[in-house]
């Protein structure tokens, strides 16, 4: 039976409690000793994830909470807006929530977001859980307490830093996540090895196969190994006033390919993209060498990570880069890779460095080196 436990401290101090788990029976006794049976529990999910998991979380929950109310909204991106939240308030205020209350977020990263943000907002504040199913909320969103919403056609726009009482994985639920949203997710996991940890970033090369079968110890290594560098970034920078910017390795371009796409690519798929290219324009600096660029790009292709989409313009994405949240006094905060597992903050990357990128032949061709 697995049960990992991370602690995730501030100042010194334990803040929350990342458990990474194979089954929901535990939540009821990692919620019992916040005196859950004296408050409302609210189930905050979306239609998608509602159909897998939530009667069987919301049976756990009822065992250590006397009321528990259910939130249900549309699932997607489209949805994580000020709208739902509206919506979420006032249903909250309908069933007569108050301080002491908690909100249970059940979801990928778009419910998790959303719940955040009610939560750090409804009577400037109450209690929230995530409990994170798709893999990038499990390795990324849920960590961290970044939270917010989409404001008109601006990504993350509106938003609190907020953190979580709990962080509560269940990576059995990775099992029915789709291809896509699977592979996107590891795009992440990727990201992390490759700017933080060798090691890591080595095992995941190793165990493509079985990360690709989704099988249970894999994923069980691969959730906690990625929670594990998350959580070493966001402890050293809660506010992302700096080293937490290394998280944005692959973010800048994958940001741009995003909005260009309309987002008919998923965040993941871009990061994984735009990890390509950070690490072509680390080559081209001889940070990292042929080889080591040749293996980053066949990781990606070997987890089917698209192509850059040939549609687009390079002029294009590196136009749309000037309106990266990253830009401070008119120059990028660029993350490129110094060595295979060590990322670094680069302010001297100029438009036409971003643009001689694209010129590189694996930028745009399917099987990168000679995989
Ligand atoms: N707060 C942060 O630090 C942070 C970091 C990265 C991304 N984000 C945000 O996270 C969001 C993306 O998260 P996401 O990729 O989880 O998106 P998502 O929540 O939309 O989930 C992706 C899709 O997977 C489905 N799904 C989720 N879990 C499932 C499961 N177990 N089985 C089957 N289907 C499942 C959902 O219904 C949805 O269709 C974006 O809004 C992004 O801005 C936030
Ligand atoms: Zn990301």
């Amino acid at each position: 039976m697995l049960e990992k436990r991370l602690e995730v401290k501030a100042d010194g101090k334990k803040v929350y409690d990342i458990i990474i788990r194979d089954t929901f029976e535990g939540l009821a006794k990692e919620l019992a000793p916040f005196g859950t049976e004296e408050r409302k529990l609210c189930i905050v999910t979306e239609r998608n994830v509602s159909s897998y998991y939530l009667n069987e979380v919301q049976e756990i929950l009822e065992k250590v909470s006397a009321r528990v109310d259910i939130f249900i909204f549309q699932e997607g991106e489209a949805s994580k807006n000020l709208d739902t939240v509206s919506q979420l308030y006032r249903y909250l205020i309908q069933h007569e929530y108050d301080r002491k209350d908690m909100l249970v977020a059940l979801g990928g990263g778009v419910v998790g977001d959303l719940t955040g943000f009610a939560a750090a907002t409804y009577l400037r504040g109450i209690d929230f859980v995530q409990v994170p199913t798709s893999l990038l909320s499990q390795v990324d969103s849920s960590i961290g307490g970044k939270t917010g919403v989409d404001f008109q056609c601006y990504k993350n726009m509106v938003g609190a830093f907020y953190m979580p009482k709990l962080v509560y994985i269940n990576i059995n639920t990775l099992k029915t996540l789709s291809e896509r949203e699977f592979h996107s997710g590891l795009g992440e996991v990727i990201k992390h090895g490759l700017i933080r940890d060798k090691e890591y970033y080595n095992w995941i090369r190793e165990n493509k196969e079985a990360i690709a079968e989704r099988e249970p110890e894999a994923m069980a290594v691969m959730v906690e190994g990625s929670c594990r560098i998350k959580r070493a970034v966001v402890e050293e920078d809660p506010k992302e006033q700096g080293i937490r910017a290394l998280l944005n390795f692959g973010h800048t371009f994958g940001h741009s390919i995003e909005k260009l796409m309309n987002f008919r690519l998923t965040h993941g798929e871009c990061v994984g993209i735009g990890c390509i290219l950070a690490a072509s324009m680390s080559r081209k600096r001889n940070y990292i060498s042929r080889e080591e660029y040749d293996d980053i790009v066949r990781i990606f292709r070997y987890f089917d990570f698209p192509e850059l989409p040939a549609e687009l313009k390079c002029e294009e994405i590196v136009r749309e880069t000037r309106h990266d949240k990253k830009m401070e006094h008119g120059s990028i905060k660029f993350i490129l890779l110094k060595a295979v597992g060590e990322a670094a903050i680069c302010r001297d990357v100029t438009e036409e460095e971003m643009l001689e990128v694209f010129e590189e032949p694996d930028s745009r061709t399917k099987s990168g080196g000679q995989a």
